[in-house]
């Protein structure tokens, strides 16, 4: 179905609820647009008013397989009549172990995987800071300005990519400490992509290590392959493999953050296989379960040595979510991360032709079907287009385009990975509408 807008934004029905909303849900949520969903099918929503979009956002780089696909809701379903919750922490059932197999086989770490279950992004992480603290002894975390892990406390003392984020929320945990990340378009350095060796790292290694805290200290490092909310940022494949060799050197633990960029959506399960580099934990959430809340923290089976009681979640692993991973696991891997490849090289190809016509447009960037445009005022001094970002997402969803913001002044396409070329194409074109919109503004 193609996007088809036929009432005021929002309708009258969406804005009844937007109201009773206001009175009611924490205002804290970051809603950007007037979007009340009333069903979704694939890579199409249609709203209670009955406007259909197509969606770029797949609820934040959640819904792997698209709306509820029919063979990830049979497996909910059935699951759902057999039990629907027994507590995996003192309990066992089939579906978790089966879930637990099929991760060791698929998290690029060699030599025994064992997975801890969570029921989001925040835990999966929590649970990777906790083991790294635990397996190694050690108390220090470093991760990286313009990450975002998560808004639990341990989580959020790592994030780093908004102030609104933590403000107001300190002291927050100690003994974290951030180095600049490879953000390529504004090289942390002043160097070119070409012959970049990951000079961005000397920070780590010559301020932090020299100055803030001694790399004996430190227990892990937590790192985005791809930065998500910080910007759709790609690390150069030289980063991760310089930062490996930095934290093996040292003895510090390399976790993967992949909630958002892993299960597929940059063409390969986690992003951070593109570099060659092999962590020791890997973080995983959003996708893997199409929607079902569901988080894991993935780690070598010789750190993974924790006692009974030391970390455990009631709801951590439900067995209508891991029945839904099954599921999605499978879809990945028989078409989806390969159409996550080529429907998102179409994309990315359709977006780098409009920074041709747009000024807007300083950079497009991502891997697959995880793409970032960022919008600037002026190509030379890259100053920051942040309210003609804003106005860009807001006239996108009016002409039918559900797309996020990411950082202060990109867009974020993460549709889900259903997506097809005939898709990427009209969300190429509204997106052109979008921008020239407000270009023409601005003149
Ligand atoms: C890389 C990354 N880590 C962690 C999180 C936190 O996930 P959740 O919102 O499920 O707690 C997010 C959420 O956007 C994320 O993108």
């Amino acid at each position: 179905m193609k996007p088809h807008i036929r009432t005021a934004l929002p309708g009258p029905r969406a804005r009844a609820i937007i109201e009773r909303d206001r009175r009611v849900v924490s205002p804290s949520y970051t809603r950007g647009y007037p979007l009340v969903i009333e069903r979704g099918s694939g890579a199409t929503v249609e709203d209670v008013d009955g406007n259909v979009f197509l969606d770029c956002s797949a609820g934040i780089a959640v819904n792997a397989t698209g709306h509820s696909h029919p063979e990830v809701v049979d497996a909910i379903t059935k699951q759902a009549t057999r039990f629907l919750h027994m507590s995996g922490t003192d309990f066992y059932y089939d579906v978790q172990v089966r879930l637990a197999e099929e991760l060791a086989t698929l998290v690029p770490i060699q030599g025994g995987v064992r997975s801890f279950f969570g029921n989001s992004g925040t835990e999966a992480v929590e649970a990777s800071i906790k083991l790294a603290r635990y397996a190694t002894g050690r108390t220090a975390i470093v991760a990286f300005l313009g990450g975002f892990h998560g808004r639990t406390m341990g989580s959020l003392a790592l994030t780093a990519s908004k102030t609104v984020q933590r403000r107001g929320f300190g002291p927050l945990m100690p003994g974290v400490y951030h180095a600049p990340y490879a953000d390529c378009y504004r090289c942390p350095v002043g160097l070119t992509p070409d012959g970049c060796a990951a000079e961005c790292l000397e920070d780590l290694e010559h301020r932090v290590f020299m100055q803030l805290v001694s790399p004996d200290e430190v227990a892990a490092v937590v790192v985005e392959p791809i930065q998500g909310e910080g910007g759709y940022i790609v690390a150069p494949d030289q980063f991760l493999q310089r930062l490996r060799e930095l934290t093996r050197k040292h003895g510090i633990l390399l976790v993967a953050d992949e909630v958002q960029s892993g299960m597929g959506r940059t063409g390969r399960m986690f992003a951070i296989e593109h570099s060659g580099v092999e962590p020791d934990a890997v973080a995983i959430a959003k996708g893997i379960a199409s929607g079902m809340p569901l988080g894991v923290a993935s780690a070598r089976t010789d750190l993974m040595t924790w006692p009974p009681g030391a970390h455990a979640s009631t709801f951590g692993g439900n067995p209508v979510s891991c029945a839904a991973a099954l599921v999605t696991l499978k879809l990945l891997k028989e078409r989806l991360m390969a159409n996550a490849s080529e429907v998102g090289g179409r994309l990315m190809a359709g977006l780098k032709e409009l920074a041709g016509k747009h000024p807007l447009i300083g950079d497009v960037r991502g891997r697959g079907l995880m793409i970032g445009v960022e919008l600037v005022r002026d190509r030379k001094t890259k100053e920051r287009a942040v309210d003609e970002r804003d106005a860009v997402v807001n006239l996108a969803f009016s002409r039918g385009l559900l797309v996020l913001g990411a950082g202060k002044n990109s867009i974020r396409f993460s549709p889900p990975l259903v997506l097809t070329k005939e898709q990427a194409d009209i969300a190429v074109g509204i997106f052109d509408e979008a921008l020239g919109e407000v270009e023409s503004h601005a003149r």
